[in-house]
């Protein structure tokens, strides 16, 4: 697999109502951006992401969340404004898991800039980035009632096979295997 440090992360995008997002590889020095990202959260959000009810996100959790091991995982963040005093209002990130070359993948967006494009936006971007490093697939969990997320996959181009497992949607998500034109590319598998 190639290293990830060789691609290039830095684009820029602008969104729907001509918000303009820079996206780069998260750094060390973004971890109080990334908290008052996660202090911004409703609960909802927060549920969705975490699956569970965090309300505080200690110093070494977020430390270790910024700090990431690139061999594994691949993080991108998105800013707003000014380059250098810029915010933080998304963040992707894909974890490739330790016995085969398929990634997690987990996104969020600031509650004031969903609805634009940025989540759609993240996982082409990330997508394209696994293919590149010759990952097979994607896997994710996702939420019964989180209308937003399968809305991201919908819109994508790759196939996605849901399993419907307690309340969550169980995603599994082969690069090789390309959605058939009739169907669309979201499909049961549980029957
Ligand atoms: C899911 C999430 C990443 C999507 O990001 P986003 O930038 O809003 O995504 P997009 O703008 O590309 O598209 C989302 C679509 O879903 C819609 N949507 C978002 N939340 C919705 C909700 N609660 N109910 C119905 N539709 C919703 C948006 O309006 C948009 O549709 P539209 O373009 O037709 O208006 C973002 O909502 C988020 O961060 N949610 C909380 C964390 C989370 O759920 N993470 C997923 C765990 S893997």
């Amino acid at each position: 697999m190639r290293e990830p440090f060789l691609f290039d992360l830095a684009v820029t995008h602008q969104f729907k109502g001509g918000t303009e997002v820079r996206f780069r590889g998260i750094r060390p020095s973004d971890e109080e951006e990334m908290r008052r990202l996660f202090y911004r959260f409703s609960n909802e959000s927060v549920y969705y992401r975490y699956f569970s009810t965090v309300r505080t996100m200690p110093h070494a959790r977020m430390q270790s969340y910024v700090n990431v091991d690139w061999r594994n995982t691949l993080s991108v963040v998105g800013l707003v404004g000014e380059p250098g005093r810029g915010h933080i209002i998304a963040e992707a990130r894909y974890i490739i898991e330790p016995d085969r070359p398929w990634a997690e993948i987990v996104f969020v967006v600031d509650e004031a800039y969903q609805g634009l494009g940025i989540g759609t936006f993240l996982y082409g971007m990330l997508a394209r980035l696994a293919k590149e490093q010759g990952l097979k697939g994607f896997l994710a969990q996702v939420l019964f009632s989180n209308i937003g997320m399968m809305k991201v996959f919908r819109r994508g181009d790759l196939l996605v096979k849901v399993r419907l497992e307690g309340g969550e949607y169980e995603l599994t998500i082969p690069f090789d295997e390309p959605p058939s034109p009739s169907v669309g590319n979201v499909i049961r598998v549980d029957g």
